[in-house]
């Protein structure tokens, strides 16, 4: 006898809502940001469809870890099996709904759930209940903890989709797999590794406006000028008018602002994070060593992407941000030093920087959270009722490989991640 039902039961129907009559080519509805319908929505087309950014395998690089993660609102536990195999399980006890897991990360073979006490493997197989006798021709294999549809990874990055159809990973990531193969170059070894642990910053305000903001190269002259006065930063430059990086829409909602034509005009290895090669000899010499000095070169003098991969995960230099959207107008935001192997002297740099950056008493995200924040205060009035994302429009232009750029303060991205928005909301 299976304990499971086979037929999903009857999902209540509501109005569908005119994404076309919201989400324009320069313009996008007030709305959007705060109709909880909206959110549902999204919840059911976006978190609930396409590929969203798990965690790293080098968060679980041994048998039998596993960390908390999530997709969209939804808990996970990314774990990884006897077998080496990294597994995404939704935490909640097949039985009556119970969290199995409520630690942040470990080494378990197994998950028993707190209330009856059923046991699961870290695969999510059932592997016992307490007084079996009441169990007498149940089907334990129907029972498990449930399996999150499709599970992938590029290049250590785990990405999963609720959705058991759809684009593969390679075809959801397109172009920015080429930013994250630009990211591993950075290390001696050509890996990343996610191992300085999470700093979480909460804000009132609803996730879209965090995903427009990591790619708008509009504000920082303006929200983050404290921070380039006090730190004596090169930075703010990037995000000038003058400056000659640009702005780009890869599609499937991803967008960057490609900072390396600054970079180039300045010739200078390591100039991209603020520093000097002689200050990181070692690094330098391992760099040297693993790809031939005309390349460490220039993959010293181009840095790291600044890439908003959609929906989630913000590449961001030194950091990854994971972007948890939590309720219509509450997202957390999940930062990270990024680390790279075989590269000890650049990783301690890369802590103390983002601690200083965007810590408890950093600048960077305080002041960006405070901008949410407000924007969301904002978009609550409905005179006027819309934005207006149409700063470049004028001067868009394709690059050598088809893609639509911009200057660097010109809203390309903004316009880009609207597109792909208004396509995956309106997809049967
Ligand atoms: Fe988990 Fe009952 S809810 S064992």
């Amino acid at each position: 006898m299976n304990a499971c039902p086979t037929e999903a039961p009857p999902v209540p129907v509501s109005a569908p809502i005119a994404f076309h009559k919201l989400v324009k080519d320069s313009h996008v509805h007030g709305s959007l940001y705060t109709d909880p319908a909206i959110w549902n929505a999204e919840l059911r087309q976006i978190w609930g469809r396409t590929w969203v950014y798990v965690g790293h395998e080098s968060e679980v690089p041994n048998a039998n870890d596993y960390v908390m993660k999530s997709i969209g609102p939804e808990p996970v536990i990314m774990t990884r099996g006897r077998d080496g195999r990294v597994h995404l399980l939704h935490n909640r006890c097949p039985h009556r709904g119970n969290r199995v897991c409520m630690t942040e990360q470990g080494n378990a073979r197994s998950f028993t759930c707190p209330y009856h006490g059923w046991t699961f493997a870290n695969d999510g197989a059932l592997k016992g209940w307490p007084f079996p006798s009441g169990y007498e021709g149940v089907d334990r294999s129907e029972l498990g903890l449930g399996r999150v549809a499709r599970v992938d990874s590029y290049r250590g990055f785990v990405f999963g989709s609720l959705a058991a159809e759809g684009p593969s990973l390679q075809e959801h990531l397109g172009a920015a797999m080429r930013s994250i193969d630009a990211l591993c170059e950075t290390s001696p070894e050509g890996e990343v590794e996610i191992t300085a642990g999470f700093l979480k910053h909460k804000v009132r305000a609803n996730w879209k406006f965090l995903v427009e903001n990591e790619t708008d190269g509009y504000h920082p002259s303006f929200v983050h000028a404290s921070i380039f006065e006090v730190a004596q930063s090169g930075i703010g430059s990037l995000y000038s008018a003058e400056s000659t990086a640009v702005s780009r829409d890869f599609g499937n909602g991803h967008t960057e602002n490609d900072l390396r034509p600054e970079f180039r005009k300045r010739d200078q290895p390591l100039s991209w994070f603020g520093t000097t090669a002689d200050k990181l000899p070692e690094y330098v010499a391992k760099m040297n060593a693993a790809y031939g000095e005309e390349k460490a070169r220039r993959i010293l003098i181009d840095g790291t992407p600044h890439i908003m991969i959609f929906p989630n995960l913000f590449i961001a230099e030194i950091q990854i941000f994971v972007i948890q959207p939590v309720a219509v107008d509450e997202t957390i935001q999940h930062v990270t030093a990024l680390q790279f192997k075989g590269a000890p002297d650049l990783n301690r740099r890369l802590r103390q920087q983002t601690m200083g950056s965007v810590g408890p008493a950093g600048f960077l995200l305080a002041d960006d959270a405070e901008m949410y924040e407000r924007t969301q205060m904002g978009v609550q009035m409905r005179n006027p009722e819309w934005l207006f994302l149409g700063r470049g429009k004028h001067r868009e232009r394709r690059d050598e490989d088809g893609f639509l750029i911009g200057d660097n303060t010109d809203e390309v991205p903004s316009r880009g991640i609207w597109r792909h928005y208004r396509a995956l909301m309106e997809a049967a």
